[in-house]
């Protein structure tokens, strides 16, 4: 329920209107049911690649070639989770923090014939009851880019069959997991799995043809798109949606073909995913900008790739600036003097405010929206047992005020979830970049908690005091 400002204002100390992460007084932030959560996936955080009958996927195939992550890491121990997962539900629990995405690894649970792997059920069984007996809502994402290797050996993306592989295992993890999970989202950011994994081979499986894109994501959305109803009839109570990265462009110049540029942008980071799930069609500039890359489209993949959803997913980072590139696309002009982070991206919190606001415009059917990633790098140091990641501190702030704005204009936003809760391994980049708000020592496995979490408790433990 909401609280009214009067109710925020004589509740609060004179610290907490000091202190540099609080939100205004009259913030939707200080509603009790704007769920305020941390992320984390399977391949960044677990470890245990050969623990328990788990089976390859191809981002160990892909850490594993010379070239392909910086410093040649891999994700065979990263946080090791697997074997420390008490300790950190407890440290999340101990921050207050209220829902917890977390994403189980498709090749940890099911065998290439498709038979359950029950250790590794039995890992995310225990994980999900400790989660709530600690109160906290679950967010679970099946696929955050892990696919088995096995499936990859046959095409993986490129392959309409991994599509319905990817329901069966909807079907398994929402009949053994019915009842424990509060929402699922069938795709991480189907964009980086089908661009970077299949368009340019930044990213697992290291392919690089964009009509290889294209197809790749056409059966990533079908795969989502046939989950949706399994989930739905084996998990009735839950919500279902799916996730995406979205990218904000914004034009360099105030003429037409610049204004064209970002709008290229737009579709390529944006509309290719929401157009086909929210409006059953693929934008057709996509193929202005891209052509000859048109999928292979069957009859009624549109439909079932338009399943209705509870909710949506947003991942939001950073903004691109751009122009003509003087023929049909765009090219990037990055803005000088503005403030950046480890990445290398911009902090530009309005382009999350205006992302959700036109969604709002261009979707007449937008379901509610989580933001279910947002957040920085930085080169993160303990000094005498504390972390002091300032620029964290005031990006989480600026953000969130963003989140804010929007729902002042109307757009549903139901949550934020930090990205992430601990340092991890940040795929290419592998554990240089730390994203977390606890911070990880590889070599000793000791996590440390950072200013902007310290803030973050605060503030929730004084909203919780709020009637
Ligand atoms: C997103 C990924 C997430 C994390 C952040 C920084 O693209 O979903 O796993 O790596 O970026």
């Amino acid at each position: 329920m909401a609280n009214d400002a009067s109710a925020v204002s004589d509740t609060r100390s004179p610290q907490s209107l000091a202190d540099p992460f609080t939100p205004a007084a009259d913030s939707s932030l200080w509603r009790k049911n704007f769920l305020l959560g941390a992320a984390t996936a399977s391949y960044q955080i677990e470890g245990a690649v050969a623990e328990d009958g788990r089976l390859p996927s191809i981002w160990d195939t892909f850490s594993a070639t010379p070239g392909k992550v910086l410093a040649g890491d891999t994700g065979a121990v990263a946080c090791d989770h697997y074997h420390r997962w008490q300790e950190d539900v407890d440290m999340l629990a101990g921050l207050g923090l209220e829902g917890y995405r977390l994403s189980i690894a498709w090749p940890r649970v099911m065998g290439a014939a498709g038979a359950p792997n029950r250790k590794g059920l039995d890992f995310y069984k225990r994980l999900l009851a400790r989660l709530k007996e600690k109160g906290i809502t679950t967010f679970v994402t099946l696929y955050h880019w892990d696919l088995p290797q096995h499936l990859e050996d046959r095409g993986g993306w490129l392959n309409r069959d991994t599509a319905y592989r990817f329901a069966d295992y909807a079907d398994l993890m929402s009949r053994e997991l019915a009842g424990s999970v509060d929402a699922w989202a069938t795709l991480n950011e189907p964009w980086c799995s089908a661009y970077l994994g299949y368009g340019n081979g930044h990213h697992a499986p290291g392919l690089a043809d964009g009509r290889f894109a294209t197809q790749a994501m056409h059966h990533l959305l079908l795969a989502h798109g046939l989950a949706v109803p399994v989930l739905r009839a084996n998990d009735p109570a839950s919500q279902k949606g799916i996730v995406a990265n979205m990218g904000r462009g914004t034009a360099n110049s105030d003429s037409a073909a610049d204004q064209r540029a970002a709008h290229l942008f737009e579709v390529q980071h944006n509309a290719w995913i929401l157009d086909p799930l929210l409006k059953g069609a693929y934008p057709r500039d996509l193929f202005e900008l891209w052509p000859g890359t048109e999928p292979l489209v069957l009859d009624g993949d549109l439909q079932t790739i338009a399943a209705p959803l509870d909710f949506l997913g947003v991942n939001y980072y950073f903004r691109t600036n751009l122009a003509s590139d003087g023929a049909h696309g765009f090219t990037e002009v990055p803005p000088e003097g503005v403030e950046r982070t480890q990445m290398g991206w911009e902090v530009h919190p309005d382009g999350l405010r205006d992302l959700l606001t036109g969604f709002r415009k261009t979707y007449a059917n937008l379901p509610p929206i989580y933001i279910t990633e947002n957040g920085m790098a930085s080169d993160d140091k303990v000094t005498d047992g504390h972390v002091d990641d300032t620029q964290r501190i005031a990006f989480l702030k600026r953000h969130l005020a963003a989140v804010d704005q929007a729902i002042k204009a109307g757009v549903d936003v139901r949550g934020y979830f930090l990205w992430s809760l601990m340092d991890n391994f940040e795929w290419a980049f592998g554990y240089e970049r730390r994203f977390g708000v606890v911070h990880v020592d590889y070599a000793t496995q000791k996590r440390t908690i950072k200013r902007s979490a310290e803030l973050v408790a605060k503030f929730l433990r004084e909203r919780k005091l709020l009637t």
